[in-house]
């Protein structure tokens, strides 16, 4: 598939080096499951298209269902944009202590093989030209993004949901995301029923950190890094 930008690019050259983790993969071994929470949610598509970012990222990936959503919004807009796609694909706390979520890990001896699904699902809706796939967890791939000058107009948080993990990724990320940026929580909810870890943690950071223009609709919220 043709290169569709300059964001793209330079994002593969500088991370991966000019290798796209794309090439070459075998999509006929991994079934189609782009199953997720909240994965299109309003927000997303209406961020990308209001500030035309760049560069994305995502802190929370799973199968890409998010990830599709805010590709698809910059194929959409012709938005010479990337999605920077952060997860370690090992799963959350809550993955590993619910039964019913764990099988979902698609474990192979022992060691989850979400990652390739991703890849698959990416390829299969053939938005491999607006992702890179980050590996790593969301505390190295902060300092990644940061030292290698890649810093996002647009992060999108959806990994840790205990208090202490949210505030940590709020913290990180915002230190990184560009003056003027937007950032995205999922899973908050004014009343806090829903996740109550998630909601104290993005009031108790807001509390204390400046920002502009929140909002919020079940179940995320967004507010701007002030330029
Ligand atoms: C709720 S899922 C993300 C859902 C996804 N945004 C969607 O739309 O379907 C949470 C993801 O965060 C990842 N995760 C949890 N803690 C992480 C960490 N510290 N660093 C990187 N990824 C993490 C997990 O592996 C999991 O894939």
């Amino acid at each position: 598939m043709a290169d569709t930008g300059s964001a793209h690019r330079r994002v593969i050259d500088v991370l991966w080096r000019g290798e796209d983790p794309f090439a070459g993969f075998p999509r006929s071994l991994y079934i189609h499951d782009p199953s997720g929470w909240n994965s299109n949610h309003e927000y997303l598509g209406q961020e990308v298209a209001k500030i035309r970012p760049d560069i994305n990222v995502e802190v929370g990936v799973w199968k890409g269902g998010s990830t599709l959503t805010l590709a698809r919004h910059l194929q959409a807009t012709k938005t010479d944009g990337v999605v920077i796609a952060v997860d370690t694909w090992l799963g959350s706390s809550e993955h590993w202590v619910d039964a019913t979520r764990s099988t979902d890990l698609s474990p192979s001896y022992g060691y989850p093989q979400l990652y390739y699904k991703f890849l698959n699902n990416v390829i299969v809706a053939g938005l491999q030209d607006y992702v890179v796939p980050l590996s790593l967890d969301s505390a190295n791939a902060a300092i990644v993004v940061a030292k290698l000058d890649l810093r996002p107009s647009l992060v999108h948080i959806d990994a840790a949901h205990d208090y202490e993990g949210v505030i940590a990724d709020l913290t990180r990320w915002w230190a990184v995301l560009r003056p003027g940026g937007v950032m995205i929580c999922d899973d908050y909810d004014i009343t806090l029923k829903v996740w109550g870890t998630v909601g104290m943690a993005v009031n108790d950071f807001l509390a204390r950190n400046r920002h502009t223009d929140f909002a919020a609709i079940p179940y995320k919220c967004r507010f701007t890094k002030p330029a």
